[in-house]
């Protein structure tokens, strides 16, 4: 049986002739009972190796789906060498993971985060023998229309509930703009070009872009994290990885000189929680990354163009600051998000852990 969700209200027609700040995201059609089965796998440790981790240890609600650390956490023993991504809206995304390296649906991501050394170690058939193991998992995946937990039903659930973390209620969407956002906004869409690649009701063109952020030297003081940062450069075939001290960003999938050191423009949507900035989390605030703007971005031979020094006010830069805060909007209160029926014998993770401990 498939149950189809459409989260507050009807999809908007027409919405690129409506101003782009104006637009609330439209929701996502997914089906409930796998989204509400992807929600609760989503906060089980059970899905890494050790059942140290769960996606939610990363991506954690209450900061937008992200951590707060400059670089991820990681597998027991290990460290990661990118920022943990907000989960924002990811279900409009034509790419994924900083470099854009996975492109073509979001449950591969699912995988790839659940199966890689450094993140969560899982086998997948053990993760699918652990699930089976469990009569709730069981249920809830007849529930979803599915004989039995496997692999491709879970990674499926994954994505559904993510495609169900679409922003909500941010002053951007609901035009209640205090002055200093409204004077903000003029900068952002003129003298500061910032609209040229944050575009649109995410802000985002879903391109890469080199805008000369700096290197986050721990990569390659900590051991921890080199040593992932070397499994993934080799595993994407780069040439030198054991030499190699920076990021190559998406030259990493096109080995096209032109591509080195781009990164996906992320969404600007929630940077309120999103704290550390850039795919290294090399800035803290906001106004250190408006500062970074307001000198033209960084120093690197392939910067985009658009990235000239912008001579902004002290005053023209906080009014960014507060564009930039408005863009964000309710915290996620997953629930409020995902539909549940009434009747459905749906059991809450951790009840369900400390009953059977
Ligand atoms: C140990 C920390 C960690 C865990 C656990 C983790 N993630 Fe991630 N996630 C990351 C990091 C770091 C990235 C960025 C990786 C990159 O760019 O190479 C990421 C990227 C993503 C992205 C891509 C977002 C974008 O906009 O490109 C999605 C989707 C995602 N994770 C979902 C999940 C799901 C679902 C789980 C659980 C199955 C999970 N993550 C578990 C750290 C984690
Ligand atoms: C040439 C395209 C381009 C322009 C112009 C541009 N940005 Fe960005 N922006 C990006 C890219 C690409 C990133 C990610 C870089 C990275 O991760 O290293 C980014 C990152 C950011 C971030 C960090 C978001 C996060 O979650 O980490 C903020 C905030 C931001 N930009 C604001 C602005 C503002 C304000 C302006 C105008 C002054 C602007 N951008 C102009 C492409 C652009």
């Amino acid at each position: 049986m498939i149950r189809t969700l459409t989260l507050m209200g009807a999809l908007l027609a027409g919405t690129a002739a409506i101003a782009q700040d104006t637009v609330p995201i439209p929701p996502i059609d997914v089906d409930a009972a796998r989204a509400e089965l992807g929600k609760r796998m989503f906060y089980d440790t059970r899905l890494s190796g050790d059942a140290s981790l769960a996606c939610a240890s990363c991506h954690d609600p209450a900061r937008a789906f992200t951590d707060g650390e400059a670089l991820s956490a990681a597998y027991t023993g290990a460290a990661h060498f990118r920022n943990a991504p907000t989960l924002a809206n990811v279900g409009y995304r034509g790419a994924w993971m900083h470099d854009g390296r996975l492109g073509t649906n979001l449950n591969d991501v699912a995988r790839e985060m659940i199966t890689e050394t450094y993140l969560m170690n899982m086998d997948m058939r053990i993760m699918q023998e652990r699930m089976k193991q469990d009569p709730v998992y069981v249920e809830m995946f007849k529930a979803a229309g599915m004989s039995e937990p496997s692999n491709g039903g879970a990674r499926n659930a994954l994505m559904d509930f993510m495609k169900t973390i679409v922003s909500r209620g941010a002053p951007v969407e609901t035009g209640d703009l205090s002055e200093a956002a409204q004077r903000g906004q003029v900068v952002f869409e003129g003298k500061g070009q910032c609209a040229s690649c944050h575009t649109g009701a995410r802000y985002t063109d879903d391109q890469v872009h080199n805008t000369g952020v700096p290197g986050n030297a721990e990569i390659w003081a900590d051991p921890e994290r080199h040593s992932a940062f070397v499994t993934y450069a080799k595993f994407m075939g780069v040439e030198n990885y054991m030499n190699l001290r920076e990021d190559l960003g998406a030259f990493i999938r096109t080995h096209e000189d032109d591509s080195k050191r781009t990164f996906l423009t992320p969404t600007l949507r929630e940077l309120t929680y999103t704290a550390p900035y850039m795919h290294n989390g090399v800035f803290e605030t906001l106004e250190e990354v408006v500062a970074f703007y307001n000198q033209g971005g960084g120093d690197d031979p392939l910067k985009d163009d658009r990235l000239k020094p912008l001579n902004l006010s002290d005053q023209e830069q906080s009014d960014l600051v507060e564009y930039l805060k408005a863009m964000s909007g309710e915290s996620f209160d997953i629930d409020a998000y995902v539909w549940r029926e009434d009747d459905f014998d749906y059991v809450l993770i951790n009840d369900w852990l400390n009953a059977t401990n």
